[in-house]
């Protein structure tokens, strides 16, 4: 039997940033043993992970983050030594339709999690030596920043904030690791709850945790159910933009690979009990990052760049809108030394590229529930 020099456990992995995660893992790391542990709600697809399925240091387990005593009975099977926990309900369009769902799995199941964790590591001699819980969060409990800007300059604008060169910024503010929680969706209340567990278990019994909040992410594999792989599928089919609101709504947008990197740096290096803001220093509005994706979309497709811009659709804002996300990663950056790696426009071509090559997997995802889905968020809008 192989004997590995760590095990370690991350949820979520059949999802759009654990599949990234895993893929990066299991093949960086041949001495580890990765076991996928994923509910595989709509959001998981086990075709995100062909690549890799079969490595010998690989393994997947369908089961439900919420359930207690398969937790527990994995953490002693599999000897975890090691947790990425990013298992979550994502999108907060279904938050505010069913709230429910999310409290359950991100505060419950996130609970479950530690507490299958605290009782395996409390019960071995080593105890909490060598072990990691790394839970995986966003910016969006931050709250929302204004568009502020200083006198006499109109954003978007330099900044000093951050050692980018390039950071076009539409306000002065950002989210920094010490920045008060503040969430306003359901969504975002149920991700910082379950960083307050997270944070009480090391404060309590003293587990080894780190947390990270992030930005928007966008690449290959992400759920067409947000912006960006959804408006690719539109724009190719031709079919109506939902923008929201008036498209002013700024995020700050990181390649989805250059996260991967960020949990791999921060899961072996990263202090324990300490917070670290991940973010692309790289915000734009809505409907600047719309026009991007048509004009890419329509160029690769060799149609005449920007002739589908009057698919965009303005309709009725989502409630509770968040005006503007901007993380300050400059901790991460300074401590760690972790950078993007990606330019925008690099990332972003790639991804509209990613998905046009891929169709079958869009086609698979978007087929069965999908369309009930989407009639039941956009009808009416
Ligand atoms: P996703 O929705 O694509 O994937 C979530 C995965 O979790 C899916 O594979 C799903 O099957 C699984 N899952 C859901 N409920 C489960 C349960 N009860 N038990 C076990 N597995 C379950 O999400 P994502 O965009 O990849 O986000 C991953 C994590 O990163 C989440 O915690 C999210 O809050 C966080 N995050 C996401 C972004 C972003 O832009 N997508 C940004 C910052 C942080
Ligand atoms: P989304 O991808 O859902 O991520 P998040 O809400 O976590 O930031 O949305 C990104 C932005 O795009 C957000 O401001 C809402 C907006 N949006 C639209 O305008 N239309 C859409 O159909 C979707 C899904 C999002």
């Amino acid at each position: 039997m192989t004997t590995f020099k760590r095990n370690i456990l991350i949820t979520g992995g059949a999802g759009f940033i654990g599949s990234h995660v895993v893929r990066l893992f299991v093949n960086k790391y041949p001495e580890y043993r990765i076991i996928n542990l994923d509910k595989l709600t709509y959001a998981g697809n086990l075709a995100n992970l062909k690549d890799i399925e079969n490595l010998p240091n690989y393994v997947f387990i369908k089961a439900d983050i919420c359930d207690y005593e398969k937790m527990q009975e994995l953490m002693e099977l599999y000897h975890v030594d090691g947790i990425i926990h990013l298992a979550a309900e994502s999108h907060v369009d279904r938050s505010i339709k069913d709230p429910f769902t999310f409290a359950r799995t991100n505060v419950m199941g996130t609970l479950s999690l530690l507490q299958a964790a605290k009782v395996y590591w409390e019960s071995l001699p080593e105890k909490y030596e060598g072990k990691r819980f790394y839970h995986i969060s966003t910016d969006e409990v931050y709250g929302a920043l204004e568009m502020t800007h200083p006198e006499g300059i109109e954003p978007p604008f330099t900044t000093t904030a951050s050692s980018s060169e390039h950071h076009l910024a539409y306000g002065k503010d950002f989210f920094y690791e010490d920045t008060k929680y503040n969430p306003h969706s359901p969504y975002s209340a149920s991700k910082a709850s379950s960083d307050h567990f997270v944070r009480a278990f090391h404060d309590t019994y003293g587990m080894p945790t780190i947390v990270t909040n992030c930005s928007n992410n966008y690449g290959p594999y992400q759920f067409p159910e947000k912006l960006i792989p959804l408006f690719i599928n539109n724009i190719r089919h031709r079919k109506p933009l939902p923008v929201y609101g008036k498209g002013e709504n700024v995020r700050d947008w990181l390649y989805v690979e250059d996260h991967a990197r960020a949990i791999d740096v921060i899961f072996h290096n990263g202090k324990t009990a300490e917070t670290y803001n991940i973010g692309g220093f790289n915000e734009w509005k809505n409907i600047d990052i719309i026009k991007v994706v048509i004009n890419t979309v329509d160029r690769l497709l060799g149609r005449k760049e920007g002739e589908d811009m009057d698919l965009i659709t303005y309709v009725t804002d989502r409630l509770g809108h968040d005006m503007r996300y901007a993380i300050d990663s400059t901790k991460l950056q300074k401590e760690l030394g972790w950078e993007p790696s990606l330019q925008f426009e690099e990332g972003i071509e790639k991804t509209v590229r990613w998905y046009l090559d891929n169709q079958e997997w869009m086609d698979n995802v978007t087929s069965g529930d999908y369309q009930k889905y989407y009639d039941s968020m956009y009808k009416g809008r």
